[in-house]
């Protein structure tokens, strides 16, 4: 039987769902991302490293909504701290205490945020750090890489994955193309693209654009392209561009940030921008985001100074309370030490399964993040690289890797896999088995 079939005849509850759903809901999905043929799976619930479907199906799940449950899925300590601050209020109209104790938390992490502010989605605090770079140097213009995604602000979805590769331009001079309909082209003109691993490139652009560029925006690691680590040096150079050319480095560590190790990519990497931008994990699997910095550049932000910061829910009770126990009771030392220790052997897995059943592929690899490039001899070091690989074979293996019960990754070739600090040995070695599975079976169809 043909895999898509088989995932149809294992999932009847999630088609009969999105029949019926996406009748009132486009797509039936509330986040593009969450889409794929024939249509998508439907969970009823998570624990640890796994999820149920609504057919009660279980997957080791490697996706963690993408890169936002490091902790686990209903972590007890999480739950236990939401309970107890719903019992004494969702939301107060006033600050609560919790932002004092996570802010503190975030910067022992990060030691160059100095001040910072609250906000609910990584959308959101990329779009007020770029605001309040362009308030702080009364320029419009931003520089970020190709491929990368930082939210779906009109300003930065600029040639994150344009519909046809051909829209990325030049490979010397990319273009920048509108991910989404409705874009305006003043904006679009106002948003500059070069490669991740490219200080040359960058170096053209800002001499071409110089006194027009308020900031470049990237993560650390180029995640949302497969995983792409940065190459010696290159963040130095980034670094000393910015400051010779008088410009702001927001990094944005929304995926990366207390993901990647305790201090995400800036520890990883030795990285000092002058303004950061965090979300995801930082909230525990609740909606809470952050974007901080230099003091002199954060009291720009009303009420102190002119550049707009506003939110209804921003540090609401609920998600401080869960950020907090998160980052202090969950994500340890130890549990690093734990989740690093599961990402090395899930990578050898996969590495090793690549190589016994000969498929050509390369596999990249951040500390607990990962991804498989089919097709590929080598790990790209920027997107066009990585846009090269076989999006047809990645296909295969995830719709392969959901009928073994493992939720490989996020659901596209551009996605890592991830591990919690609640996945066990045991679901790692499940997760390796079914690659050599699905490697064995893509290679025989
Ligand atoms: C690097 C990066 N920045 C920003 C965002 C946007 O975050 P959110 O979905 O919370 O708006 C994402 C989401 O995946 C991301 O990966």
């Amino acid at each position: 039987m043909a895999e898509e079939d088989i995932y149809i005849k294992n999932t009847p509850a999630s088609k009969a769902f999105f029949e019926k759903l996406s009748q009132i809901i486009p797509g039936g999905v509330n986040t593009a991302i969450q889409f794929f043929k024939p249509y998508p799976l439907y969970m009823a619930r998570g624990k640890g490293g796994k999820l149920w479907d609504l057919d009660g199906r279980e997957y080791v799940d490697h996706c963690l909504a993408y890169g936002a449950m490091t902790a686990g899925h209903a972590n007890p300590i999480i739950v236990e701290a939401i309970k107890e601050q719903a019992e004494r209020g969702t939301l107060l109209g006033f600050q609560g205490e919790g932002a004092d104790e996570l802010a503190r938390e975030i910067m022992r992490r990060y030691p160059y945020v100095e001040m910072l502010r609250f906000a609910n989605t990584g959308m959101e605090a990329t779009f007020y750090a770029v605001r309040l770079a362009r308030g702080i140097t009364g320029r419009t213009k931003v520089v970020k890489m190709e491929g990368s995604y930082h939210g779906a602000n009109d300003v930065l979805l600029i040639s994150d994955k344009p519909r046809r590769r051909i829209l990325l331009g030049s490979i010397h001079n990319p273009a920048s193309t509108p991910d989404s309909l409705g874009t305006p082209k003043e904006n679009v003109e106002q948003t500059l693209v070069v490669h991740f691993n490219d200080a040359d490139g960058l170096e053209r652009v800002l001499k071409k654009h110089e006194n027009e560029v308020a900031a470049i925006v990237t993560e650390p690691v180029l995640t949302n392209s497969g995983i792409i680590t940065p190459e010696k040096d290159y963040f130095r150079e980034v670094r000393r561009l910015c400051d010779e050319y008088g410009i702001l480095l927001i990094l944005d560590e929304v995926k990366t940030g207390c993901n990647l190790a305790e201090g995400g990519g800036s520890q990883l990497y030795g990285i000092e921008p002058d303004l950061v931008t965090f979300a995801k994990a930082i909230g525990g699997g609740s909606p809470l985001a952050a974007f901080g910095g230099k003091r002199e550049y954060m009291e720009m932000i009303t009420p102190l100074g002119g550049v707009v910061h506003y939110g209804t829910y921003n540090a609401n009770p609920l998600s401080t309370a869960a950020g907090l126990a998160c980052l202090k009771k969950v994500l340890t030392s130890n549990a690093y030490a734990k989740i690093n220790n599961l990402g090395e052997e899930l990578y050898k897995g996969v590495v090793d399964a690549i190589a016994d059943t000969g498929i050509k592929a390369a596999v990249g690899r951040c500390t607990m993040m990962g991804c498989i490039f089919f097709g590929l001899d080598k790990v790209p070091k920027n997107y066009r690289e990585a846009s090269a690989c076989d999006a047809a074979m990645w296909n295969k293996y995830w719709i392969n890797m959901l009928n073994r019960g493992i939720i490989p990754s996020g659901s596209a070739w551009f996605e890592e896999w991830m591990v919690s600090a609640m996945h066990e040995p045991e679901d790692i070695q499940k997760t390796i088995q079914a690659t050599y599975d699905t490697l064995k079976n893509i290679r025989g169809s």
